[in-house]
């Protein structure tokens, strides 16, 4: 598996921390940045991720900035991309369940690393449950398509 990541200024601290995780696993990622305290545009950094996981460059995203939320509706705007900000472990898991997430978002003012360590986990853990959920999210991607 393959993650993209991305984070503003005020997420590259998690982001680093969300690294070793998945250094620790063994994982492949490719970092998008932004690497510094500078100030930048978080819409920028989920464009990047958003387009690597739609394309299939990547497998799963996720992506870091104040409270998850600007990332998320950024990213959502990428067909294909179902993203969410995810503040538990226990919901990680349901959304990967029956939303099949594919791009999780962190708030690094809502959000410590060691909760972030369980929610990663869950999100790349858990597979998708498929069956009444597949219909559902087949629905949200013909979405992609309207205004
Ligand atoms: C940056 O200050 C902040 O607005 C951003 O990280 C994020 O919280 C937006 O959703």
């Amino acid at each position: 598996m393959t993650i993209a990541l991305g984070a503003d200024h005020a997420g590259v601290a998690l982001k680093d921390a969300v690294k070793h995780l998945l250094d620790a696993r063994g994982l492949r990622y490719t970092d998008f940045g932004t690497t510094a305290d500078a100030s930048v545009d978080y819409p920028d950094y989920a464009a990047k991720v958003a387009r690597a996981v739609a394309s299939g460059e990547a497998d799963r995203g996720i992506l870091v900035c104040g409270t998850g939320v600007g990332m998320a509706i950024a990213a959502n705007k990428v067909a294909g991309i179902r993203a969410a900000p995810v503040y538990t472990a226990a919901t990680a898991q349901i959304v990967r369940e029956h939303n099949d997430l594919n791009v999780l978002t962190l708030g690094a003012r809502t959000t410590t690393a060691d909760e972030a360590r369980d929610i990663v986990a869950a999100f790349l853990d858990t597979p998708f449950a498929g069956g009444r959920h597949g219909r559902r999210v087949d629905k949200i991607s013909a979405l992609d398509t309207t205004r």
